[in-house]
């Protein structure tokens, strides 16, 4: 089939190679003609296992390509939409801007397709109510053109694996019975391959379908700060969260993933995407059904305070003549992604209160250089531990869970370790000589 995805940003690039991988024909159209010209190229502008490969594997064999110009769309079928939709600046609300762009750019093009209607398929995630109104901008473009609502659940440093095998899709389709029937055999045929491989696929209306996205990552964020705060209570009492999220995690009911204690979450996602579901719920009338979020967002930013106060602790109540290592930049590791990243967040604020900071990342180190040139980054942990009074694990990168907490203790003046992760074993690192804090551990 031939296929379109509009904005190739993390979720489009990706979104786009899938598809070409699962042998459709496939344009990915984006503004940015830098981010046009690196993907055309093969090169993938951001970090993500897997990606490079069936970038390049589908623009060589004839699939795949990536234009700036929408008139390169006009014989797709399918449209998907996969632009973003950041936090406005100065409130909580998404912005809509690039969605609504988007969709005027591709109405020229829509026209009725010989082989069934065309589809716009919305994926980005935005507030509910929108693809209800975008959905009447696109019949206005003539018949035989629907909208679908299909949410994206990827997850940085799995999104290739994520596309091409989710846990379930979802639809959101059109009030009329026919529209819809007609419109789900288009989005059936371009899924084939993974509906033969039995992943569930659930249809809605539009509303449910934009409500699963936001409701599934309230959901992520409310239990990551649920064990958070378990964290502050372990604190109070010396008991070890870690132990009790393994504990809790053995009740199928609620299960072990999303249990990790630390400095919380971040990311282009799980933060912004909570603000603007509060936001959308005030909008609505509703807002005291969200106002748990409001603590869940409060309980994720303490987070970050706290283990800028065991840093402190660490150098002695003060930063001032003092020199930190940072090992973690990216919001979680496989990423080069720092967008609300409470390891540059945490680092940002270190710095500010006078330390010397030297900080590094795997993947996000050499973005980081040129982003903040204000930044020590450093090629490695030992090269960023070198003299350092305090070493803080704030991103769980293998590089730095397998240290050696010996070899370490060689580059360092003095051998504390915050572990923002509880990604170390703090025997090990005590027997080496560290004094070693995690975050709710005794
Ligand atoms: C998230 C959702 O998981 C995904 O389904 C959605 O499509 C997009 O948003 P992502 O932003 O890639 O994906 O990251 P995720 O793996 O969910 O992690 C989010 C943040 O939570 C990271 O900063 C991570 O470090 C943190 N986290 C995760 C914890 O602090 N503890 C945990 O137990 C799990």
């Amino acid at each position: 089939m031939q296929i379109s995805v509009i904005g190739c940003g993390y979720l489009g690039a990706v979104h786009a190679a899938c598809m070409a991988e699962l042998g459709h024909d496939v344009v990915g159209i984006d503004v940015d003609a830098a981010k046009v010209a690196s993907l055309s190229a093969g090169r993938a502008p951001f970090h993500e296992p897997g990606f490079e490969e069936i970038l390049a594997r589908n623009i060589d064999a004839g699939r795949l390509r990536f234009s700036t110009d929408y008139a390169d769309l006009a014989d797709a079928q399918v449209h998907f939409i996969g632009v973003g939709t950041p936090q406005v600046p100065g409130g909580y609300a998404a912005d809509l801007q690039y969605v609504d762009a988007a969709v005027d750019s591709v109405i020229p093009y829509l026209k009725a397709h010989p082989d069934g209607p065309t589809l716009v398929v919305g994926k980005s995630t935005v507030p509910v109510g929108t693809a209800a109104a975008l959905a009447k901008r696109i019949a206005a473009a003539g018949d035989g053109v629907h909208l679908i609502w299909n949410p994206e659940f990827l997850r940085e440093g799995f999104a290739v694996q994520d596309t091409i095998a989710p846990d379930r899709i979802v639809y959101g389709v059109p009030a009329d019975e026919s529209a819809a029937r007609a419109s789900q055999a288009v989005l059936d045929a371009v899924f084939a391959d993974l509906l033969e491989r039995d992943i569930p696929r659930l249809v809605t209306d539009y509303a449910t379908a934009e409500l699963v996205k936001v409701a599934a990552n309230s959901f992520l964020a409310t239990k990551i700060s649920f064990i958070n705060a378990m964290a502050e209570l372990c604190e109070a009492t010396g008991a070890d969260v870690t132990e009790l999220a393994e504990a809790i995690g053995f009740d199928d009911r609620i299960g072990k993933k999303f249990l990790r204690a630390g400095v919380g979450f971040g990311g282009g996602c799980l933060p912004k995407d909570i603000r603007a579901f509060m936001a959308r719920a005030g909008e609505l009338g509703v807002d005291q059904a969200l106002t748990f979020l409001r603590e869940v967002d409060a309980i994720n930013d303490r987070r970050r305070d706290h283990a800028v106060e065991l840093a402190r602790r660490a150098a002695g109540g003060t930063f001032l003549g003092k020199k930190v290592a940072v090992l973690g930049a990216a919001f979680k590791p496989d990423s080069d992604d720092m967008r609300n990243s409470p390891a540059l967040d945490i680092a940002n604020t270190i710095a500010g209160q006078g330390a010397e900071v030297v900080i590094t990342d795997p993947a996000a180190g050499p973005k980081l250089a040129e982003l903040r040139p204000d930044m020590t980054v450093a090629e490695d942990a030992h090269a960023a531990a070198a003299g350092a009074d305090v070493v803080m694990l704030l991103t769980e990168w293998r590089q730095f869970r397998d240290l050696d907490p010996v070899a370490l203790k060689a580059a360092v003046r003095t051998p504390w370790i915050v572990d923002g992760r509880n990604a170390l074993d703090p025997a090990a690192w005590r027997a080496a000589g560290w004094t070693y804090s995690g975050i709710g551990r005794p």
